[in-house]
């Protein structure tokens, strides 16, 4: 089964801020009403951060049902969480430090270990977490994505063959910008969302934008996240979408 995909574009960056934090409010309120708990894996990068600050700030602040969110994470650079290129140091700053969400319900990549320890520890944690809900699978209710000009998302960068270990929930890679260690969810619990939310913004992602969206055959890592059970939504701010065909966008309005 395809997943439904649908295009969002905004006027600017801070729209798609705007829009991204009304997405995640909106889907952790119908998960909250559907299993009285809502789970989310974010990525890192610079995009999703002026979303998390508004979702610091009213009405998300005092809207947001996070007595009953579980916040985790899709990547993570192995440097400490007081180093600038930690995705969990950036979420801390922007959010964690500042919603009313219980502390053992936010579960940061452990950074401060061996790469393979910390994957089989994330991974222990992810599928104690998706158990104790009484499912096999990670079935995440939101998890939101960024792409990088190379096509990767997450942590999965193109030729890396370790990208396709079937049943690895959390891989340890190393590449991208910064080139470190990472900690990475894996195809598998990626493609097991009920929603997929990427998030990508400027010229700089246009071209990538239009492969991943246009070219059915493209062998890009985002290109293999398909959410076969879910719905894959792009919300893009017109710079990443200025290279869509019209009838592209226009199918999705
Ligand atoms: C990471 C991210 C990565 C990011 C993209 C886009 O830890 O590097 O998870 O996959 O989402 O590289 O990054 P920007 O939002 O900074 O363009």
């Amino acid at each position: 089964m395809a997943a439904k995909i649908e295009i969002i574009t905004t006027s600017d960056a801070g729209r798609l801020a705007e829009k991204g934090a009304e997405l995640m409010y909106n889907t952790a309120g119908e998960a909250v009403a559907r299993k009285d708990s809502f789970a989310v894996a974010v990525s890192g990068g610079s995009t999703p951060r002026a979303m998390h600050r508004l979702l610091s700030q009213e009405p998300y602040l005092a809207d947001m049902p996070w007595q009953k969110t579980h916040f985790f994470w899709v990547d993570e650079r192995m440097v400490s969480f007081d180093h600038p290129d930690s995705n969990y140091g950036a979420a801390k700053k922007d959010l964690m430090s500042i919603v009313p969400i219980p502390a053992d319900q936010v579960y940061p990549m452990p950074a401060m270990m061996r790469p393979e320890q910390g994957a089989d520890l994330y991974q222990a944690k992810l599928k104690t977490f998706f158990q104790d809900l009484g499912s096999l699978d990670p079935v995440f209710d939101l998890i939101i994505l960024g792409i990088g000009t190379d096509g990767h998302t997450a942590s999965l960068f193109p030729g890396q063959p370790s990208s396709q270990e079937p049943d690895r929930w959390v891989l340890s890679v190393r590449g991208g910008q910064p080139d470190v260690f990472r900690l990475t969810l894996t195809y598998a619990v990626l493609n097991s969302a009920r929603h997929i939310l990427f998030l990508v913004s400027g010229n700089a992602k246009a071209a990538v934008v239009k492969t991943l969206i246009e070219d059915r055959h493209s062998q890009l890592p985002a290109a293999k996240i398909q959410a076969p059970n879910g719905k894959i939504t792009w919300l893009l701010d017109q710079k990443a979408a200025s290279l869509l065909a019209e009838e592209t966008v226009a199918d999705n309005l």
